[in-house]
Order: C-alpha cells, then structure tokens, then sequence
C-alpha cells in the first residue's frame, strides 16, 4: 500500500476520541516527500476537539513545512470519510488545491482533489 496512506492508518492508533470513540488518522506529504501525521485530539469541552487533519497541518507548519502534495486521511467507515468543512478551509489555505486520498482499514481507497471538496473558497485572496 502507499506509504502515505499507510502512515494515515497507522496514526488513526493515537487517536485520543474517548468521547466520540470515532477514531482519525492524517498524513500529509510536503514537496520533499516528508510524511507529517495526525490524528484527532478530543477534550471533555468537546469544542475544543481537533481533528486530525488540522493537527497534521499544523505540526507540519511548526516544522518549516509550506508547500504540499497530498494529504490521506484515514477512518473506519465502508463510505469513506472526508475531512469536515473547518479542515476543508485550513486545507485550502495552507495546502491549496492538494490531492486528498480516503483510506478505511480494509483497503478500500478514493482519490479527490480538495477543489472538488471545497468549491468557491474564501482565503487571503479578497482580503
Ligand atoms: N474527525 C476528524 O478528526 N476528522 C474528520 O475528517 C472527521 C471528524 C474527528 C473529530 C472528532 O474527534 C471525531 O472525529 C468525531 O467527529
């Protein structure tokens, strides 16, 4: 299987989800095709719950990580799951029109492009 979307399983181990029991995993590959993970960190205010799309991109910027290529995102569902609308902006943001790559723990995969996801964005652009 593809390292990323092996990297995106494997992180789904650390997810912290006592609330939810939903566990996520993320892996994110920037231009020199290092692989920066996350997983989703739940706290008993549940709003403060972060996703694990949004901890892979923020552990990959406090690295000196900018540019990136893809982003896998793993959970298990048999309808695969795609990242939720805050994580969908902070993906077009930092990443822009990345490939997002769906995994679940039995292999079944599907490859879009966050454009696809997330037509007519706001961002910096208008500002
Ligand atoms: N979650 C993610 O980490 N990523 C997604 O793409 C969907 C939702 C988390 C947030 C929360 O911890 C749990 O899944 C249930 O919503």
């Amino acid at each position: 299987m593809d390292p990323l979307l092996e990297a995106a399983l494997e992180a789904r181990s650390h997810a912290h989800a006592p609330f939810s029991k939903f566990q996520v995993g993320a892996a994110l590959e920037d231009i020199a095709g290092r692989i920066h993970t996350g997983c989703n960190v739940e706290n008993a205010t549940y709003g403060l719950t972060i996703c694990a799309e949004r901890v892979a991109v923020f552990k990959a910027i406090s690295e000196g990580a900018r540019k990136f290529t893809r982003i896998a995102v793993a959970a298990d569902t048999d309808t695969l799951t795609p990242p939720c609308g805050a994580c969908r902006q902070i993906l077009w943001e930092f990443c822009g029109d990345v490939e997002v790559a769906l995994v679940n723990p039995r292999g079944k995969v599907e490859t879009l492009r966050l454009k696809d996801l997330f037509p007519r964005p706001f961002d910096a652009s208008f500002l």
